[in-house]
This record gives structure tokens, sequence and C-alpha cells, in this order.
């Protein structure tokens, strides 16, 4: 299925879904992530990085823009998850001298809060996440676009 959507109780299901994402998903993909302030966007790819043993602490990048992260994965070897927050992004001349279209590679992941801020400078999504605040918990929208999201996320494994 190319579009499906979960309920998210709780601060512990965002978490709890980001580290099944890590179980599936492999290099080479770009995933935005929607949602208001606060909706959950850091706290599912904190999940993630949990989900991939990462044991430091994941901060938001809204200062820095681009936090980087090197996690391994037995099956996978050393990859690299980029986690970027465009909110405060204006400087459209810092994409190009600070290297970010770099970032965008065949050995990594690019999770991407607020996309729309720097929309005709990023890659075209592999997936789409969209967090709507549903009264005290989450609901989450998955939207695939290619051949390699829909190979990754078929493998994920159920309730999800
Ligand atoms: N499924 C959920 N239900 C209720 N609260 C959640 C859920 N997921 C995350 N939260 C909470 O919502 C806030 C989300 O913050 P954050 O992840 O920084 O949001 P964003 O990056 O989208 O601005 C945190 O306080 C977190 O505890
Ligand atoms: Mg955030």
């Amino acid at each position: 299925m190319d579009d499906f959507t979960l309920d998210l109780a709780d601060e512990a299901a965002t978490i709890a879904l980001g580290a099944a994402l890590a179980q599936v998903m492999e290099p080479n993909l770009t995933i935005y992530l929607h949602g208001n302030l606060g909706a959950g966007k850091t706290t599912l790819v904190r999940g993630l990085l949990q989900g991939l043993d990462y044991q430091g602490k994941v901060k938001s990048p809204t200062y820095t823009i681009v936090e980087p992260y090197e996690v391994n994965r037995a099956s996978q070897g050393a990859m690299n998850i980029y986690h970027f927050d465009l909110y405060r992004f204006n400087d459209e001349e810092e994409w190009e001298s600070a290297g970010f279209r770099d970032y965008f590679n065949a050995q990594s992941i690019c999770l991407i809060e607020w996309p729309e801020r720097a929309a005709h400078l990023l890659p075209i999504p592999d997936i789409d996440v969209y967090i709507l605040m549903q009264g005290v918990g989450r609901s989450v929208r998955i939207t695939l676009h290619s051949q390699h999201a829909r190979q990754c996320m078929q493998r994920l494994k159920q309730p999800y």
C-alpha cells in the first residue's frame, strides 16, 4: 500500500514507530517530515536513531539546519543519517556553500523537517510523513513515492 495512516497514542508510540522504521530503512532515501511545531517530527527521528542503537542525545537541528549521525546496522555496515530542520532556513546560497546537496547520496538517509522552506533545492522525496495532532495523541500518514521506498516499507512488521 502506498498510503497508510496510523494512530500514535502517546510519545512512546511515536518512538516505537521510529524504531520500527529503523529496522526496514536502507540508505538512499529522502524522507520529508510534515507537521506543525510540536507535532512529533523530531521525536520520530529520535526513535529511528534509537532503533539504530545510537546512544547519544538527539537534538533538534533548528539552529544548525542539519545534524549528522553515523550509525551501523549489522546487515548494512555504516550509514549516514542526516536530520535536517529547515524551519529557520532562509539563505539559499548556504545550501550550496555548506554542501548540503552532497548529503543526499546513496549511503545516506535524509530526514527533513519543514521541507517546504527549501522546496526547490531538495530532491523529491521517496517518502512523505505527515504528523497531525489528534486529541492528546497523533495520527501519522505515510505516503510512498518510489520503488525503493516500497521495498523498504513492505518489510515493516505488524502492528505497523
Ligand atoms: N504520539 C504522540 N502523542 C502525544 N504526544 C506526543 C506524541 N509524539 C510526540 N509527542 C510529544 O509532542 C512533542 C513533539 O515535539 P517534537 O518532536 O520536538 O515536535 P516537532 O519536531 O514536530 O516540532 C513532544 O513533547 C513529545 O513528547
Ligand atoms: Mg522538530
